[in-house]
């Protein structure tokens, strides 16, 4: 598979659920990169994925959905001008540029929709492909919480939080 010019990253609507719940549910099973349980039923799945105030979006080439991300308020009330976000890219996709496409176009939204910063609660210090590609897009490691995630086939290991301004410099 390549990423083609004809790859469209727009808002989810109700007729892709199926096509996220497929992504959801192979991306949570290794228990590697996602906190939440790897049996995840899609109920669950689908109430954090389209839950109030947080939008969705897909990454969508030649009619198929290939990857989707959710952007939110990190925090509620006066917490709520810092955005958080989370991607996921489905297996056969992966490592051809679309968790940097994905990446690209939430910092545009959240600039769009005024946010000041964006922030990463729990990136999984093993998770290579995201640390390496979230310091590509600009987050810096602010803090590292000790053995937070309990991974399938590795134990403890740490969890980042990472952070990177939206404001013009
Ligand atoms: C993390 C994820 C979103 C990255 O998306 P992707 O489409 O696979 O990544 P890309 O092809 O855009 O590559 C992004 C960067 O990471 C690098 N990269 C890709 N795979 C890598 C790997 N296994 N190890 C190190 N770097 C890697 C690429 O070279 C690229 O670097 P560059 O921007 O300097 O060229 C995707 O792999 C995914 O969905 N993983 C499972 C869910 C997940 O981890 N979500 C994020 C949680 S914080």
């Amino acid at each position: 598979m390549t990423l083609s010019a004809g790859l469209n990253i727009r808002a989810a609507t109700a007729s892709d659920r199926d096509a996220i719940w497929e992504i959801f549910r192979a991306t949570v099973a290794p228990g590697d990169v996602f906190v939440y349980d790897p049996k995840t039923p899609r109920e669950e799945a689908e109430a954090y994925w389209f839950a109030k105030g947080t939008r969705s979006y897909v990454a969508e080439q030649n009619g198929k959905v290939i990857g989707s991300y959710i952007l939110r308020a990190n925090r509620p009330g006066l917490g709520d001008h810092v955005a958080n976000a989370g991607f996921m890219v489905a297996p056969e996709a992966r490592g051809l540029g679309l968790g940097r496409a994905m990446g690209e176009h939430a910092l545009a939204e959240a600039g769009r929709l005024g946010y000041r910063a964006m922030q990463f609660n729990f990136v999984i210090s093993t998770n290579e492909s995201a640390v390496h590609l979230w310091q590509h897009l600009g987050f810096k490691i602010v803090g590292t919480l000790p053995g937070a995630f309990r991974h399938a086939r590795k134990g403890f290991v740490d969890a980042y939080v990472m952070f990177r301004s939206l404001e013009k410099a």
